[in-house]
């Protein structure tokens, strides 16, 4: 990963696709960057009582952000000056080391077997204070694996080492891996994509994490165009917990928020793939409730 960006306000033309997803890193001062140090901050907030120290990231469905989402928070995280650990938990298509240009030939899968310990396969990332661990070798047995005491262990131990632990799962209507995932974490955000996601598979991943009781505490609004009602309210008012939305959001609040709340954004037809990437658009924004607005407007047309 080359640093050769690192101030640039705008996204920098000779970064190569990957690159260009760790906004955070590279361009660290652009309204996308700041959209994911809101995540960060709605993070820190949403749970008083039950601090999160190990966040999972997951979505109902693929590609819909978990692992730029999991990069960028954990990015922020450190650059707060949090000692953090990013794991790449998606054991079937890891992808996290690629994110980062790095090798996947040992990682978490061989921690979790007893051939190597975590000290030795954690890799360090440009980034102060932010270390990496990559999936390792995919293994016939993913599952097995996770819901291992092995895994239970090593969770465990890294509390002790690291302030926050961020972790990359599978899509959780997929297979269990996620909600295995889900159920060792203090916290799990749920992405979803504008324009993409649906909403049947969100309210099916939500009751699938809960059946595992797991702790969602919110739902991740990743590529939110710049153009749309959403951008300019999730980055200038800090749309989220405890700013209209949340479920303890007071009545004035709520009704400040909607005051202020812009025609409802229009969406194009559903399209089975994503649309062209195009990373100057993503924003992310915690809601505590499920971003009804993703499909059912869409489903009105
Ligand atoms: N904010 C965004 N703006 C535009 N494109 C995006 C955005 N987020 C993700 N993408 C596109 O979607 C692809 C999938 O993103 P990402 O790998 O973060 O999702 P994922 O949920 O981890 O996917 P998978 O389920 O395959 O692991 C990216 O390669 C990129 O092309
Ligand atoms: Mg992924």
């Amino acid at each position: 990963m080359s640093k050769r960006s690192k101030r640039a306000t705008n996204i920098d033309p000779f970064l190569n696709p990957e690159e260009r997803k760790l906004v955070t890193f590279f361009n660290p001062l652009s309204p996308v960057a700041e959209g994911y140090r809101t995540l960060r901050t709605n993070v820190h907030f949403v749970s008083p009582d039950q601090p999160l120290h190990v966040l999972a990231i997951t979505s109902a469905m693929t590609a819909e952000g978990k692992t730029t989402t999991a990069a960028n928070l954990a990015i922020t995280l450190a650059q707060e000056g949090h000692k953090t650990l990013l794991i790449d938990g998606d054991l079937r298509k890891p992808s996290m080391h690629r994110l980062f240009d790095l090798a996947n030939t040992q990682g978490l899968t061989n921690v979790l077997v007893g051939q190597i310990s975590y000290e030795e396969v954690i890799q360090a990332l440009p980034v102060e204070h932010l270390h990496l661990l990559t999936a390792g070798p995919t293994p016939p047995n993913p599952s097995e694996m996770l819901m291992s005491r092995a895994m239970d262990n090593l969770v465990k131990q890294l509390r002790g080492a690291y302030t926050y632990i961020v972790f990359d799962t599978s899509p959780v209507t997929a297979v269990t891996d996620a909600q295995l995932i889900a159920s060792l974490a203090d916290g799990v955000l749920l992405v979803a994509r504008v324009d993409f996601s649906r909403r049947e598979p969100l309210v099916r991943a939500l009751q699938l994490l809960e059946s595992v009781q797991a702790h969602v505490v919110g739902t991740v609004l990743n590529a939110v165009p710049k153009k749309s009602a959403l951008y300019r309210y999730g980055y200038g008012y800090g749309y989220g917990y405890g700013y209209g939305y949340g479920a303890g959001a007071s009545k004035k609040g709520r009704k400040k928020a909607k005051s202020e709340e812009p025609a409802a954004p229009s969406y194009g037809p559903l399209s089975p793939q994503p649309s062209k990437p195009n990373f100057s658009s993503i924003e992310a924004v915690a809601t505590q409730e499920l971003p009804e607005h993703l499909s059912r407007n869409r489903r009105k047309r």
